[in-house]
């Protein structure tokens, strides 16, 4: 069974939203933890729409499991997750106008300053994954760049419009998978897995953590207002 990485940006976002203090990531990432979450994933943008520099470095100090740090490889972020050193780091493509993380990292074309950012991470211990399509060369070019490991972008996967198409994805994921495995990276997965389409992905042999965000904070509105407004008509009463 793959383990479950939680992505806590949206606590972030809705907090953002008012300029206020709640809800605290803070707070999320250790709720996260005692309901059997292996890590706590957050991207530091360069905007810092969500998640800051001082919600990262507040992470560092509570999290108990894993603390992954998904991040573009410019250089301000790699300064300071040299300097936070998260367990993990994720490479991720970066770009200002995005609502979300849109394609993999192409490792190729980027390949020269990868490979330093790569590098320099490693040589404070931190372990890096590089999140990419699941393609051929991109792997092996990972493989090449000194990756520990992949993670696999499920976003095609997740968004299939028909049968024919979700079937064809998670025959790609499964492959891609192998390919990486083969070649002695370790393999991750994430981008839009929700409550109806994560377990053909979870079973995919050998990949060893899903990433999970945005699904998970959806659905903790909803199985969590019910005690919220309960909590509310107390107080007024
Ligand atoms: N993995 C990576 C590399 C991501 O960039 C994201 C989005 O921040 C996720 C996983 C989680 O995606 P989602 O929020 O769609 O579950």
């Amino acid at each position: 069974m793959p383990k479950l990485g939680v992505n806590i940006d949206h606590v972030a976002t809705l907090r953002q939203a008012r300029g206020e203090k709640e809800p605290d990531p803070i707070f999320a990432a250790y709720i996260c933890e005692l309901a059997g979450a292996d890590s706590i994933v957050v991207h530091l943008r360069e905007d810092r729409r969500h998640i800051n520099e001082r919600d990262l470095r507040l992470l560092r100090e509570k999290v108990k499991t894993r603390l992954n740090l998904e991040m573009s490889v410019e250089g301000e972020i790699v300064d300071i997750a040299l300097d936070v050193l998260p367990n993990q780091s994720t490479l991720v493509p970066e770009k200002r106008q995005e609502l979300t993380t849109e394609g993999g990292l192409d490792v190729i074309l980027n390949a020269d300053l990868i490979k330093d950012v790569v590098s320099r991470l490693k040589n404070k211990g931190i372990a890096v994954s590089i999140f990419i399509d699941p393609d051929k060369e991109q792997i092996e070019k990972a493989k090449e760049l000194n990756a520990d490991f992949i993670e696999l972008h499920t976003g095609s996967y997740s968004h299939s419009k028909n049968e024919e198409e979700f079937k064809e994805r998670l025959n790609e994921l499964a492959e891609a998978t192998q390919l990486a495995l083969k070649i002695g990276l370790r393999v991750n997965a994430g981008h839009g897995l929700n409550y109806q389409n994560v377990c053909p992905i979870a079973q995919i042999k050998g990949i060893e953590e899903l990433n999970i965000g945005h699904s998970i904070i959806s659905r903790s509105v909803f199985v969590g207002l019910k005690q919220a407004v309960v909590e509310m008509k107390e107080l007024i009463g």
